[in-house]
């Protein structure tokens, strides 16, 4: 079976969030289970670099006029070995700054003509006319950056297509543009429909892989449903719920390559998960880094999240106050909005050594809050599946988290019954609201108080066992039952 997967980031050429860690370990998981799989991806500098893609496959010629030729490099993963293909197009990929967005942190104005040129590509792979011989059987998109790929295979009405999948992490992003982008794209007027990627009078990318694919999935099995209600669907819910026979949750997993703590080397104190010494030299670092007192049986919390409401970073912020009241330690790494940014910065000036805030992006860091961290903070609004819950139950670090999307299917909350049945993992609440967050900080911090307690709740995360196979598993059968079905576009 050979799957073309797509996708705007993957770690560890270049990441803004877990989109790259799905878009590096899932291929790496696939591969290893005997499917044959490319990842394509834009051509950023960093990524080129990182994957080593020196070497020219094809050209793709300048499907947007643009006035300069795009070319198609070939690279490895780093570590799985994965082949990477790369759409070099220093016109639209080669700057500084992110993916998306420029170092001011604004959008770059011309998003829809650089993801639009993944998309063609990816399609365009799919073609005879591709410049490379090896032709996929599945399509695998990911977000709205590659939602066009499948109306081009529809506009185009290529024999033999291959089956096309599109999966969803975060429906909130849409990839949203001005109409008249439909022509400058290739695309014929009608396509810009209600049964097409008209969305609200703009072209929407998302809609356009929500509509034109063959199936959908997304990365839990509870956001597939969220997002079928008006609370979660972001104004996707009714094509969702139209759609709902293709689509299916397949939860996330979790890299263990690069989310070890016996092997992780960016700690001063690598440990086997569940030694307790191990992880207490870890904290005992954290604390020092931070600035933070030095204390062994001070609850420490972290973050390492992006900041903004979506996470439930406003929560955070409101019940702060209380939980300096109870003698905890919070630590935060991450980026986002300017007004919790400083808000977060604030609180760490007035109690420096109970309060930490790291604004920026560390992957140092951030490994070193799951290892020296006692709990996760993630109290987020929804969370389609959220990775970093995975990473803390490794290290042994307690999640406290809004029962949403993936969180609630992977956290069991602690309470007489689960305690006894060795099956708490975590403290969840039910209500994003301050109040019911900071009652479940309570709970935590009672219960961390309580050492043998404690020790059985962090004995059920390390247990647990997130590791891809079982996901890839699910992909498999998946593209199997599309493969050969798709020739032809289905909806038209
Ligand atoms: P999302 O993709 O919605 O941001 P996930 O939990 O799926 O949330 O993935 C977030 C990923 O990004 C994790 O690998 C996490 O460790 C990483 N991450 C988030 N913020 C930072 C940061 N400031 N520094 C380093 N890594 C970060
Ligand atoms: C998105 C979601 C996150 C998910 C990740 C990978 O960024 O916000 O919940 O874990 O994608 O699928």
């Amino acid at each position: 079976m050979r799957v073309l997967f797509a996708s705007s980031e993957v770690y560890p050429l270049i990441k803004t969030g877990g989109l790259a860690d799905v878009s590096g370990a899932l291929p790496a998981a696939l591969a290893e289970a005997g499917t044959d799989i490319r990842i394509l991806m834009p051509g950023y500098p960093q990524a080129i670099d990182a994957a080593g893609a020196k070497r020219v496959v094809g050209t793709l010629g300048d499907p947007l006029g643009l006035g300069s030729e795009a070319r198609l490099l070939a690279g490895k993963l780093p570590g799985s070995g994965v082949p990477v293909w790369l759409v070099d197009c220093p016109a639209l990929y080669g700057r500084d700054g992110g993916p998306y967005q420029d170092a001011q942190g604004h959008d770059w104005p011309d998003n829809g003509l650089r993801f639009a040129l993944l998309s063609w590509a990816a399609a365009h792979l799919c073609t005879e006319n591709s410049p490379v011989k090896w032709r996929p059987h599945i399509l695998h998109c990911n977000d709205w950056q590659t939602g066009l790929a499948p109306a081009y295979l529809h506009a185009w009405k290529v024999d033999n297509r291959p089956g096309t999948v599109f999966t969803i992490h975060n429906i909130a992003y849409q990839g949203q543009f001005l109409p008249s982008l439909v022509g400058r794209l290739g695309f014929s007027p009608e396509m810009y429909a209600m049964d097409g990627f008209e969305y609200y009078d703009t072209l929407s990318f998302l809609k356009s892989g929500l509509f034109y694919s063959d199936r959908l999935t997304t990365v839990s099995p509870r956001y597939a449903r969220e997002i079928q209600t008006p609370a979660f669907g972001c104004g996707m819910d009714g094509l969702l719920a139209w759609r709902a026979a293709d689509l299916a949750g397949i939860l996330n997993g979790a890299d263990y390559q690069v989310w070890n703590p016996a092997s992780d080397s960016y700690l001063a104190f690598p440990y086997e998960a569940g030694d307790a010494k191990g992880k207490a030299a870890n904290k005992a670092a954290l604390q020092t880094e931070l600035g933070l007192s030095l204390s062994a049986d001070t609850p420490l919390m972290v973050i390492v999240s992006r900041l903004n409401d979506h996470k439930g970073m406003d929560l955070v912020m409101a019940a702060l106050p209380g939980i300096v009241k109870l003698g905890a330690q919070v630590a935060v790494i991450g980026t986002g909005d300017r007004a919790l940014e400083d808000g977060f910065k604030a609180v760490a000036e007035a109690y420096p050594t109970q309060v930490a805030a790291r604004i920026g992006y560390s992957e140092a860091l951030a490994h070193q809050m799951m290892a020296g961290g006692d709990m996760l903070l993630m109290p987020s609004r929804f969370e389609p599946c959220g990775l970093t819950q995975f990473y803390a139950l490794r290290y042994g670090t307690v999640p406290i988290a809004h029962a949403t999307g993936g969180l609630a299917d992977t956290l069991v909350d602690t309470g007489y019954d689960t305690l006894m049945t060795g099956t708490a993992n975590g403290f969840v609440f039910e209500h994003a609201n301050a109040g019911a967050f900071r009652w479940a900080v309570e709970r935590a911090v009672a219960l961390y108080r309580q050492p043998d307690q404690w020790r059985k709740i962090v004995k059920a995360c390390i247990g647990q066992d997130f590791s891809w196979g079982q996901s890839a598993s699910r992909y498999q059968e998946l593209y199997k039952s599309l493969a050969g079905a798709a020739s032809g576009c289905k909806r038209s």
